[in-house]
């Protein structure tokens, strides 16, 4: 049977050459990088080759990346780490509307205990501006938080931007700029050293790498509390035995990505056209949710008026094309808090493809096929119903 599994934005499927490193770390290179034998010294010596690797391809210092347990774990430790750490200076942090749970979550925590959050909205096209970022910014502001690339509908933020702006501020203002770039990282430029960046987190799941590993990048001189006590692996910033077989397979894939990246965003750029444009002429009621133009290739969320989108996957899927409605892990929350801050109506059911650096022209072209039968059997069937 046909299978096309464009749902690359909630998760991929691991390389085969992510998973011969991994097996090996687990069942050859077993040992723990903190014992003194020659056991241990061959798994650190996994752990500082995993970390040069996703260093390099975010263009960093190793020394400046600490692994975690997923992405999510690295924006908590982003925020919380940050809120513990600057409370004296200030207790006021910055976000956006369509923030991942990962942040919006820890923001909510930190304010519970007393912070106060901002959280900005967002234009049609599900972009921050940079102005209305400039008049929320507050001298007890010790936090910005903005994601890269938004999971569910594509839209770029202008990262370089704040950046910018953040750094023109007086050095005892400025505060930290964290960005999520979990959808963005290996397959967008992210240049954290010359955008006036502090911390990135990522995670390897969604670039051919395992579940279960993320990394926080943190400039040097940036200030963290830890959120785990324990035998202070890390440099004392995430303690817990390393996840080694992750690592290595994190670091494989992180040099893949970033081997392809140019070309990979330049093929899915032109297909994520033809598709739009596709859909289009062949059912013109189709909204595109997110930007028309810079948006992140690899991500397409459309809306078919009256359809809901849960049904959509679900017909899809019977047809072997596999999609999400939202996120991964909002999408069994009937409403997303995305398309609600872009203004989208709440009866316009949403699906959302994502693509990766495996998906091919023909299994996107075949998509679209199967996408225009869909609609139109289900346009039928709810007209019938009428
Ligand atoms: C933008 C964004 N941030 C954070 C995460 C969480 O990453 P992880 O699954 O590694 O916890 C995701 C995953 O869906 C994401 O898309």
């Amino acid at each position: 049977m046909l299978e096309i599994y464009l749902d690359n934005s909630a998760t991929t499927q691991a390389d085969p050459l992510v998973v011969a490193a991994m097996v090996a770390a687990l069942q050859r290179d077993y040992g723990n990088p903190s014992s003194l034998h020659r056991r241990g010294a061959v798994a650190e010596r996994l752990v500082t080759e995993g970390r040069a690797a996703v260093a390099e391809a975010l263009g960093v210092a190793p020394d400046e990346i600490y692994f975690t347990g997923s992405g999510t774990e690295a924006n908590n430790l982003a925020i919380k780490g940050t809120a513990a750490a600057r409370k004296g200076r200030g207790r006021h942090i910055i976000t956006t509307a369509i923030e991942h749970p990962a942040v919006l979550n820890a923001c909510r925590a930190v304010q519970d205990q007393g912070y106060q959050v901002t959280y900005l909205n967002v234009d049609e096209q599900g972009v921050l501006r940079v102005a209305d970022l400039e008049a929320a910014l507050r001298p007890d502001t010790i936090l910005v938080s903005v994601m890269h690339v938004n999971n569910e509908v594509g839209s770029v933020q202008p990262i370089r931007q704040i950046g910018a702006l953040l750094q023109s501020l007086p050095l005892g203002q400025r505060p930290y700029l964290h960005v999520d770039a979990v959808q963005s990282f290996g397959r967008l430029e992210l240049d954290p050293q010359r955008w006036g960046i502090d911390m990135v987190a990522i995670s390897a799941h969604k670039l051919h790498g395992p579940k279960g590993i993320g990394a926080l990048w943190v400039r040097s001189g940036v200030q963290l509390v830890p959120l785990i006590d324990g035998g202070e692996q890390e440099r004392g910033l995430r303690s817990g035995t390393e996840n080694v077989p992750g690592i290595v397979g994190f670091g494989v894939a992180a040099r893949q990505a970033h081997r392809e990246r140019a070309a990979v965003q330049k093929r899915m750029t032109a297909w994520r056209e033809k598709f739009i444009a596709r859909i289009r002429s062949a059912i013109p009621s189709v909204r595109l949710n997110g930007p028309e133009h810079g948006a992140a290739p690899h991500i397409i969320n459309l809306a078919f008026p009256g359809l809901p989108g849960e049904q959509l996957v679900h017909f899809l899927e019977s047809k072997g094309v596999y999609v999400s409605t939202g996120s991964a892990c909002s999408s069994r929350q009937p409403d997303s808090h995305v398309l609600r801050a872009l203004g989208v109506p709440r009866e316009a059911g949403a699906i959302r493809l994502s693509l990766s650096r495996l998906t091919t022209e023909a299994e996107m072209d075949q998509a679209a096929d199967v996408l225009v039968a869909v609609v139109r059997e289900l346009q039928r069937l709810y007209k019938g119903r009428g």
